[in-house]
């Protein structure tokens, strides 16, 4: 089969790229567009690593064809990130020694912002089960839920004017 060019708006900017047949997403980001914040983990659907938002909802780009996303909006967590600073979610990451080698994090954040943009006062156990399928060796995870629980405090903040 051969390589097609596939049109999508990626971090809301459009773009082209030529894709060979069942080339992933993550492969297409990291590779094709130098998009690295989406990471390599286990390629099989199974760590969480590689998740970006598709029209704003978390999938695992080492899962899904990037023919897939013809047409649709990819961000990824460079679309995120403020040309200077962080977002409240990186912030917070930070702040609450969610970041330690720092493999899980793009993913991890991806997921939390899809959940606060959806649910901007999630409850503890919302936010443990958004979680479910990122995978951390590192924080034991409770940094990571104290982490959402401070971002959504700090985006309720930024949209009261705090
Ligand atoms: S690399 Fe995609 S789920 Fe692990
Ligand atoms: S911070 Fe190392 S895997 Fe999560």
């Amino acid at each position: 089969m051969a390589s097609k060019i596939v049109s999508f708006t990626l971090n809301g900017r459009e773009t082209e790229v030529m894709v060979k047949p069942l080339t992933t997403l993550q492969t297409v980001l990291r590779e094709g567009l130098d998009q690295t914040a989406t990471k390599t983990g286990c390629k099989q659907g199974g760590c969480g690593s590689c998740t970006v938002l598709l029209n704003g909802e978390p999938v695992l780009s080492c899962l899904l064809p990037a023919e897939d996303v013809a047409g649709q909006n990819v961000t990824t967590l460079e679309g995120i990130t403020p040309v200077e600073g962080l977002h409240p979610l990186q912030a917070a990451f930070f702040d609450n020694f969610a970041v330690q080698c720092g493999y899980c994090s793009p993913g991890m954040i991806m997921v939390s912002k899809a959940l606060l943009d959806r649910n901007p006062n999630p409850s503890r156990e919302e936010i443990v089960h958004a979680l479910t399928g990122n995978l951390c060796r590192c924080t034991g995870y409770e940094p990571i839920i104290k982490a959402v629980e401070d971002a959504a405090e700090r985006l309720k903040g930024a949209h009261n004017g705090r």
